[in-house]
């Protein structure tokens, strides 16, 4: 069995005086990096993962930090046992922090902080009830999550998968005028769903493609579309018009299975659904059907439910899905700027501030 890490880190700004341990116990192995000068008593902060060096260099020297030193999910009992007294939690898209972590974590919690700007994770209303502010990573991913939007449509649309697949395997024959013929951008309609900052910076990245027009369907109108253009549409109209369908809006109560049967049904048979919000937005069982049925012509997901996806689930045996796991954010810029946002939302709150990044 693989050991459980959990990694504690105490520091001052002060002096460079470092003392580490390592033991094991009970198969969890403990890191302490700890100022035996300092007397200073800093807030105690758990980290749910092993994240970009740049949260925990933040963090360092303003907080007594506890870490699960794992590239995998800390298991909800240890998450339930790591969080007790502590004054900060940062968290995961992978941690389902509720009213059972909040009791755990006891009245010392004072500030929860997402590295993600997705938080359906989090029972925001339960964390506000008690008085503790949420914080989240907004615009820091904004460009990265954009770019492998762009990725995923033009990979589907241009049957990459199937290329790449045909070169592998030989059955790349002779030069064919009909073979692996694509959809393309020029002239197309694409459909926002959501048109946040996410959405927004999509659709910007796609009109040099030669798009003649943008349609967003959302809670309410945005006056920023104007800048696109792009057109407020309801969901109805941007699915039956759109040749391209993109899934962009946070996840909520309301929305959840939005992209279902009828919705497909509603597209046309040559368009394409592409999904980077949350795996919840569709059904997988409808957007099965109608991409095996012909319905639509393709889906490219970056988001599933569950995740990781089981290798023997049906969408993995079409060859017009493409399935990327959950890398809409995969930079080193990005996901140390999310680090680092997440961390900065814990210490200002610790210090009586607004977090830079809070949930509202
Ligand atoms: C988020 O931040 O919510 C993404 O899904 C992962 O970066």
């Amino acid at each position: 069995m693989r050991p459980r890490c959990v990694i504690s880190l105490v520091s001052s700004a002060y002096t460079h005086t470092r003392k580490i341990n390592s033991y094991f116990k009970s198969s969890v192995l403990i890191f302490t990096t700890r100022n035996m000068s300092s007397a200073t008593k800093l807030p105690k902060v758990f980290v749910t993962r092993k994240v970009p060096e740049d949260g925990i260099k933040y963090l360092r020297n303003k907080a007594e930090v506890t870490q699960w030193n794992s590239d995998d999910a800390i298991p909800r009992g240890e998450l339930k046992e790591r969080v007790r007294g502590v004054d900060g939690l940062f968290c995961l898209l992978t941690d389902k922090i509720d009213a059972e972590i909040l009791d755990c974590a006891g009245p010392s919690l004072k500030a929860v902080s997402t590295m993600s700007v997705g938080y359906d994770h989090v029972d925001v209303g339960e964390c506000n009830k008690r008085g503790i502010p949420v914080g989240f990573t907004p615009n820091v991913l904004t460009s990265a999550t954009a770019e492998l939007t762009v990725t995923l449509l033009l990979t589907v649309s241009r049957r990459i998968k199937e290329g790449i697949e045909a070169v592998k395997d030989g059955s790349w024959g002779t030069w064919k005028p009909l073979w692996l013929c694509g959809q393309g951008l020029d002239g197309a309609t694409v459909g926002v769903i959501g048109l946040g900052r996410i959405g927004f910076a999509v659709a910007q990245r796609l009109k040099p493609f030669g798009v003649a027009k943008i349609l967003y369907a959302d809670a309410e109108e945005k006056e920023y579309a104007n800048q696109l253009p792009a057109e407020y549409a309801n969901l109805d109209q941007l699915l039956e018009e759109s040749d391209f369908v993109l899934g962009c809006c946070a996840l909520t109560e309301e929305n959840v299975g939005l992209m279902n049967s009828s919705a497909f049904k509603k597209m046309k048979k040559t368009a394409i659904f592409i999904n980077t919000s949350r795996g919840g937005l569709a059904n997988q069982d409808d957007l099965y059907q109608a991409l095996k049925s012909g319905e639509i012509l393709g889906a490219g997901l970056d988001v599933t439910t569950p995740e990781p996806l089981p290798t023997d689930h049906p969408l993995l045996s079409l060859d017009n899905c493409v399935i990327l796991p959950h890398i809409a954010s995969a930079t080193l810029k990005s996901r140390n700027a999310m680090s680092e946002l997440c961390a900065r939302n814990i210490i200002e709150a610790l210090n009586g501030n607004s977090m830079p990044a809070e949930v509202k």
